[in-house]
């Protein structure tokens, strides 16, 4: 198996990457030998990520920028970039979300969730492009069921992540012959997230967030970190342009659960 899921060496930058499934997912390249860039808007928050960084062993680094602010992303690229190099897996997961009627949804909370997620993701994406490894480099952006389930009180974050996804499969075809591949992951519900907290804020829509997932529970911020180690490893360098539900089997087609209605043959 050579070095799978060995990163030693290797620079990860993760965009949002301060709390939650994104410093899950630098957590586990620090511990896989990485050395890890975070960036999110907080200093506090990045300068904290960091210094967890480290006690693992790894040599990180946190920057202050807003997505939203493409020189500022710029030059916080450029910071990990003199700092560790070329950057050898690139994760693009800062998102904001409230659950919010579309008819009482400002355009500016429209247009605030729109410009994080997507808008985000392509200054982030666009603008580390001539500072990543190629051929090699393996970009992964964060996405969310909403990409392809519609859900009510979500329209900004489904319009969002929807564009992710297709911005996902664009930029493979573009980039693949330079070497850089591009997928993304799309998590179901995670446990002890504060996505969850603002989606399912009560034990009743925790319970109803879990009852339809096949696999009968949530999923851990390692279900979703082990599977960026694979996506970005060697071992998965055939597969670009993919978005990897991580989710226990939820997004699996819906329909009517039939299994009230059937009546064993031989009772019938
Ligand atoms: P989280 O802890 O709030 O993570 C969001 C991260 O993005 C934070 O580090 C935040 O740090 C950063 N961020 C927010 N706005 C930013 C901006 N404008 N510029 C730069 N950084 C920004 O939430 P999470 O629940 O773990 O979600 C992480 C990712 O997983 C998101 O992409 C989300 O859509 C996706 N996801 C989550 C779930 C779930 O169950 N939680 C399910 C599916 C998908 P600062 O506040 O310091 O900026
Ligand atoms: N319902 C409806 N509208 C809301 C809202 C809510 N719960 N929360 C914010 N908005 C609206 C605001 O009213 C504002 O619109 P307005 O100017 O027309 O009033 C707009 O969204 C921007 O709000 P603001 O607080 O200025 O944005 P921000 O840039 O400071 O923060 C958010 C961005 C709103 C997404 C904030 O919740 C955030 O920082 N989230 C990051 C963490 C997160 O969401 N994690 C989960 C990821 S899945």
């Amino acid at each position: 198996m050579g070095d799978f899921l060995s990163f030693t060496g290797r620079h990860v930058f993760v965009a949002g990457g301060s709390s939650g499934i994104n410093l899950g997912i630098a957590q586990a390249f620090a511990r896989a030998g990485a050395q890890v860039t975070v960036m999110s808007r907080s200093p506090d928050k990045v300068q904290q990520a960091a210094d967890g960084l480290k006690a693992l062993g790894a040599e990180a680094l946190g920057i202050s920028a807003d997505v939203r602010d493409p020189a500022a992303v710029e030059a916080a690229l450029r910071q990990a970039h003199a700092q560790f190099g070329d950057i050898d897996v690139l994760i693009s997961g800062a998102a904001g979300n409230f659950i919010a009627p579309a008819a009482e949804l400002s355009p500016n909370g429209f247009r605030t969730v729109v410009d994080i997620d997507l808008n985000g993701t392509f200054h982030v994406l666009r603008l580390a492009y001539p500072m990543l490894k190629k051929p090699g480099a393996s970009i992964i952006n964060i996405s969310a069921p909403q990409g392809v389930n519609p859900t009510m009180y979500q329209v900004h974050a489904c319009a969002a992540k929807a564009g992710i996804d297709m911005m996902t499969r664009v930029l493979a075809m573009e980039w693949g012959e330079a070497g850089v591949r591009v997928n993304a992951i799309a998590p179901g519900p995670i446990a002890d997230t504060e996505g969850m907290r603002r989606l399912a804020p009560s034990p009743e829509a925790l319970r109803r967030a879990t009852e339809t997932v096949p696999l009968q529970r949530m999923g851990t911020l390692d279900d979703v970190a082990n599977a960026a180690l694979f996506l970005a490893s060697a071992q998965a360098g055939y597969i670009t342009g993919v978005v990897l539900p991580v989710d226990g089997g939820a997004a699996l087609p819906g329909g009517r659960d039939m299994r009230s209605s059937y009546t064993p043959r031989e009772a019938a």
